[in-house]
């Protein structure tokens, strides 16, 4: 039934969510998972972008299909589908039940029923932190994920352009209304440094402070530049936080994965 909350299925799930598609939801969802996990907790990731799953290229799993587990799941026959073991995580995608080039054509119930199953009927044992990655925008879909999965937080990634920052003020909105904590947001694609002289290069003009994010009172968990290296990372399959765990980048997905950690009352085991 649309609205039905499902039990969590971690101690907190963390929803990554933005207005504007394309500004790095699945980049730092990954990223933050896999930060989360080398604190010591124990961390999982749901790709529940039904639209354009894009963490099967991200951990370097296109070929991965449920098909079977899917079947015998969906007849009764089998509980629970087996997550991915990748980067220290558990992982689930709905990558997994679609082909690479097939489009999901599924909406409202049959949508929500999806989202689900991917909480519900994955073997998700005992999680800490359950890292969600949602579909760009602010409609029925996203509503429907923050009714239906029990939501500690929202983390929202915003570019620094005036576009981003207008849609990401609705999406925090969205949160609010639905009595989701927004957690704070992730400036991503910030001044790219000159590989030449190191100096910081601004791509995108000024964004007004009073239209902006951090006027609702948004706190900035980081500023992560652009950088050829992380969608490069992306691509390759390999998160940046384990392929380059020296960059700045990788420390401000650390350091975000703290904040979260200490906002949330889970400090690291590790730390
Ligand atoms: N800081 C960055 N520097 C360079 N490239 C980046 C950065 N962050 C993300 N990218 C790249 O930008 C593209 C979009 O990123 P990503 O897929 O994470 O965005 P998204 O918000 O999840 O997109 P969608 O709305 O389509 O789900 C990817 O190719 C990714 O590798
Ligand atoms: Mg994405």
């Amino acid at each position: 039934m649309i609205g039905d909350r499902l039990s969590s299925p971690a101690r907190h799930v963390i929803v990554v969510g933005s207005g504007k598609g394309g500004v790095g939801k699945s980049t730092v969802s990954l990223n933050l998972a896999v930060a989360l996990a080398q604190a010591g907790h124990a961390a999982g990731l749901l790709d529940a972008d039904l639209y354009g799953p894009s963490i099967p290229l991200m951990v370097g799993l296109t070929k991965h299909r449920w098909n079977e587990q899917w079947t015998l799941a969906r007849a009764g026959r089998q509980r629970k589908l087996a997550p991915v073991l990748r980067h220290g995580l558990k992982i689930a995608s709905a990558g997994f039940i679609l082909g690479e080039d097939q489009p999901m054509g599924l909406q409202g119930i049959a949508a929500q029923s999806l989202i689900s199953q991917l909480v519900r009927d994955v073997a998700w044992g005992e999680l800490d932190f359950l890292v969600v990655d949602i579909p760009p925008g602010t409609s029925d879909v996203q509503q429907m994920i923050v009714k239906t999965v029990p939501t500690s937080g929202a983390v929202i990634v915003i570019t620094p352009q005036y576009v981003a920052h207008l849609d990401a003020r609705k999406a925090v909105q969205m949160y609010r209304q639905a009595g989701v904590p927004v957690l704070g947001a992730i400036e991503n694609m910030g001044p790219l440094r000159c590989p030449h002289c190191g100096e910081p290069i601004e791509v995108f003009p000024a964004v007004p402070e009073s239209r902006s994010v951090w006027a609702m009172g948004v706190e900035k968990l980081a500023s992560v530049p652009l950088d050829p290296e992380l969608s490069r990372s992306g691509d390759e399959g390999v998160p940046l936080v384990e392929s380059r765990p020296d960059s700045p980048q990788a420390a401000a997905f650390r350091e975000v994965a703290r904040k979260l950690a200490a906002m949330l009352g889970a400090p690291g085991r590790a730390s």
